[in-house]
């Protein structure tokens, strides 16, 4: 029997193959990264997860694991001949005992928060993409988000998981001991691994008390300096939940997007500062700017006043493919990170002819930025290439470097950033990160190119201002 059939002998999994059923699990989200042919796996156990990594194993072909596909670096766009792997369909959700409830992989973020909701509690990890995102990516992935100086990072937020070895064999820490510290941790050492290491099948997800009632200000700073320098100010209030920022090109665009006119100037930086309660933190802020700056909205509003951020990506995505980088450095270096990034994508972007438009957002309190490079519209006339993406991407990470940043503060390193591991790692950890993969995946049959090994399929012509979603 070859894999196909072996697949589709197995109780609680369906089979793609068509190459339209396929279509939307071998791009990424962004319609840049494009894998395949790929067979396409849909199990709805963890039992069928194991017997569908086993017929992959004796078949010897690559298996690579998926959750919602909205990654940004491509770390589940499968190699060809690749079996895709999608968690989707776990998607159970247990009973909260010790402060935690076992999901499935399969469970998005958005479903997830309304359980914890129901019970006057939040997940703590709120993505723009939850309403496609799943436990199961985000713990593979590390994912971050808004809420990151509040609740962590998702390995802040898991306390056990249960996943399937690369030989079929199962690994259950989904209800350790609250208190066990009893050798190597092998849940951290899965959550990040971006499906190299084993297959995610179920996550042990803390959840705390949920914030009483939001409240959202958001402060239209005439420039990027003035944004860092009130950092400290606003860092210090009580009830802090997020705060972010976008450049005021980056909201007037979402406010174009969804014809709804910004609130507030957007010739500067904006910050956006989402707090549990604390009305009283409008009154403190209110001496950092004029009124005709700031805007405030309370749990009735605030969705409509974090749009302007929460919705930059998507407004992106419907402008284009973009080059999407999404770099860190320390608080102290924000600003002039940012001026040098917008320099050196002028430079290439100059000597080429070929017109690039920077949309810029992110996590201030991180001091994470979103880099997101347009084509502009006579782009591939002009001769945008691969190429000459990576020659952006290089002119802002070699800026990044000598700041002393990281080439990916939150979205991993997938297939889209793996040539900069070792710039940023150094060979000896890169060296053990082989060891570690090694050792769980002795064969390099899950998701191969991801992170360390270099193998995927990419799109080397054409178009790059289509929207391939
Ligand atoms: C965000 C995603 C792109 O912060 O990470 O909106
Ligand atoms: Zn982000």
């Amino acid at each position: 029997m070859d894999l196909s059939g072996a697949l589709r002998a197995i109780a609680d999994c369906s089979v793609l193959t068509d190459a339209d059923a396929v279509a939307g699990y071998v791009a990424d989200w962004t319609g840049r990264w494009r894998g395949g042919p790929a067979i396409v796996a849909r199990p709805r156990t963890a039992e069928a997860v194991s017997a569908v990594v086993w017929a992959c194993a004796a078949a010897g072909v690559p298996v690579v694991p998926q959750g919602g596909n909205t990654g940004l670096v491509a770390g589940a766009v499968p190699p060809a001949g690749a079996v895709v792997l999608s968690l989707r369909g776990l998607d159970a959700i247990g009973e909260v005992s010790d402060g935690a409830v076992v999901a499935g992989a399969g469970v998005t973020l958005a479903a997830l928060e309304s359980f914890a909701a129901a019970r006057g509690l939040t997940c703590g990890l709120s993505l723009a993409s939850g309403e496609s995102a799943t436990v199961g990516g985000a713990a593979a992935t590390n994912a971050g988000g808004a809420e990151v100086l509040r609740y962590g990072s998702a390995r802040a937020r898991i306390a056990g998981l249960r996943a399937v070895l690369p030989d079929g064999a199962v690994l259950d820490r989904r209800r350790p001991p609250v208190k066990d510290n009893t050798g190597y941790d092998l849940v951290g050492q899965l959550v990040g691994s971006e499906g190299t290491l084993a297959v995610i099948t179920d996550v042990t997800w803390r959840l705390d008390p949920a914030p009483r009632a939001r409240t959202v200000l958001a402060l239209a700073f005439p420039s990027p300096e003035e944004a860092v320098a009130a950092v400290p100010v606003l860092r210090g209030l009580p009830g802090l939940l997020a705060l972010e920022w976008s450049d005021g090109a980056a909201v007037a665009r979402v406010a174009a997007h969804l014809d709804a006119p910004a609130p507030l100037p957007t010739d500067g930086c904006w910050v956006f500062a989402e707090f549990d309660g604390a009305p009283e933190a409008a009154g403190v802020v209110a001496g950092l700017l004029p009124d005709d700056r700031i805007a405030v909205a309370g749990p009735e509003d605030r969705t409509r006043l974090w749009r302007y951020r929460s919705r930059t990506t998507e407004a992106v995505g419907a402008a284009g493919v973009p080059v999407k980088l999404d770099v860190g450095v320390p608080l102290a270096a924000f600003a002039a990170a940012r001026e040098a990034v917008v320099r050196a994508v002028r430079e290439v972007a100059d000597s080429a002819g070929i017109a690039m438009e920077p949309v810029l957002f992110g996590h201030l309190a991180e001091g994470n930025l979103h880099v997101n490079l347009l084509p502009g519209p006579s782009a591939p006339e002009r001769g945008f290439s691969e190429e000459f993406a990576e020659r952006l991407e290089a002119a802002v990470l070699e800026q990044v470097l000598a700041l002393g940043g990281t080439v990916s503060a939150e979205h991993g390193v997938g297939r889209a950033k793996r040539a900069w591991l070792e710039r940023q790692r150094g060979p000896e950890q890169v060296a053990l990160m082989r060891r570690v993969k090694d050792a769980w995946d002795p064969a390099g049959l899950l998701n191969p190119g991801a992170v360390l090994e270099p193998e995927v399929r990419r799109r080397t012509s054409g178009d790059p201002g289509a929207d391939a979603r």
